[in-house]
């Protein structure tokens, strides 16, 4: 069960001209029974009145740091500390930026610093803006960070140009703050394992054969169960990232290593999910002593490494759940069906490699859910932390 009623959600409302949407975004906000205390920037009060907003809200709205009477110094701090998600809808390229660096230079921008609660964006502004790659890097920086992102869709935008940049409609942020806002306990005493990353698969002491796999997709699924209260075991192979804290990691190196601990932990688990871009080919002998160059050409025979996720499927006890991805250029649909029979799994969520948006180091994905009843899913470009919600949203109601 879930329950976002009596939650409390700082609005921080900043100055992009989508800044008027934002009181029919407190507006959901109150009528789901959420508590908002709005922030306006310097910018969003020449857009649009705190006083729309107290009216809404029935808070006061913090306009202003230094603003005596509210003794907003302290009660920044306390806000801060009290809020259940701190959303900021529109979020300009400018705060973006700012949240990136950590500056701290107004209500706003200090809050954000200080909250511990989780973090959503609605970024709002100029296609070339949002393209622009200062803005691209902030947005990376603060997903890495955990933050979440809602939207921005693309259309005709107030500057008259098209493209990536309108603030997600109000109804959109406010299902996304829901999620974020429900109780995360639906996977409490569960036991989740996946693998992650990719493999490294020795030539000689000094030389590997290795894919391109960040470990961020991984690390979104893991970071996803903890939140859902799930015990959580990742087997992670080499990654670019750092695992989220409270899992318990098993490094690995190779196809081999891997595999021997998920056949080992498997059977002790609820759901097992295979994240990990996997080595399918391993040199048959690899080398004791560093290779020397010596005017030869070198030919390595590589032999095939078992496939984990079909030797856990082959050993699956009854009520467990195993996920696969699927990377795929092309045919998604066709090839995660193959999958999915193959290797005895319940789901396989099918994401679109080769493409700039999605795939090895991106943070968002373009993906496809196929099932084992035949039900086919397509997902829109989105995080990677919003597909690993999405996810769990399917696991937690096959396993119910
Ligand atoms: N997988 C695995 N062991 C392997 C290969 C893949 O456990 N040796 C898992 C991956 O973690 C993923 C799923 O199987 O969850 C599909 O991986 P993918 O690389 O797309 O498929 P393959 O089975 O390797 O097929 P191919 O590379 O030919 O598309």
């Amino acid at each position: 069960m879930t329950t976002t009623s009596g939650k409390e959600i700082i609005l921080g409302v900043t100055g992009s001209i989508a800044a008027y949407k934002a009181c029919e975004v407190a507006s959901l906000l109150v009528k789901r029974g959420v508590r908002v205390t709005p922030v306006l920037t310097c910018s969003a009060q020449k857009l649009v009145g705190p006083a729309s907003f107290e009216g809404i809200t029935g808070n006061q709205a913090v306009t202003d740091m230094f603003d005596s009477g509210q003794n907003q110094e302290i009660e920044h701090i306390a806000a801060a500390t009290r809020a259940d998600l701190f959303l900021v809808a529109p979020a300009t390229a400018n705060v973006l930026a700012k949240a990136a660096q950590g500056l701290a230079d107004d209500w706003l921008s200090t809050t954000l610093l200080a909250t511990r609660a989780p973090i959503l964006f609605a970024p709002a502004m100029n296609t070339n803006m949002y393209g622009h790659p200062a803005t691209q890097a902030n947005i990376a920086t603060l997903s890495d960070r955990g933050c979440h992102f809602v939207g921005p869709d693309s259309g005709t935008l107030a500057c008259k140009t098209v493209g990536a940049g309108r603030m997600s409609e109000p109804a959109c942020i406010v299902e996304r703050s829901m999620r974020l806002l429900e109780n995360s306990d639906d996977l409490k005493g569960r036991h989740v394992l996946l693998t992650s990353g990719g493999n490294h698969e020795p030539i000689d002491p000094v030389r590997y054969i290795g894919n391109s796999s960040s470990g961020k997709m991984g690390f979104a699924v893991a970071e996803e169960a903890l939140r859902r209260g799930a015990k959580v075991t990742v087997i992670s192979g080499p990654a670019e990232v750092a695992p989220p804290v409270g899992c318990k990691v098993i490094p690995v190196q190779t196809a081999q290593e891997m595999c021997d601990a998920a056949l080992l932990i498997a059977p002790g688990a609820d759901v097992v999910i295979g994240v990990a871009a996997v080595a399918d080919y391993r040199v048959e002998h690899p080398m004791t002593e560093k290779h020397k160059r010596n005017g030869n050409d070198l030919t390595l025979t590589l032999t095939q490494n078992p496939d984990i996720l079909a030797a856990v499927g082959a050993q699956k006890k009854n009520g467990q759940i195993t996920v696969g991805f699927a990377a795929e250029t092309g045919d998604l649909v066709e090839n995660a069906q193959a999958k999915l029979s193959k290797k005895n799994l319940n789901l396989v969520v099918a994401n679109q490699v080769g493409v700039s948006d999605s795939g090895f180091g991106s943070d968002t994905v373009r993906a496809i859910f196929v099932d084992a009843s035949g039900a086919v899913e397509e997902l829109s470009l989105q995080s990677k932390g919003d597909l690993a919600h999405s996810l769990f949203d399917r696991i937690t109601a096959i396993l119910a």
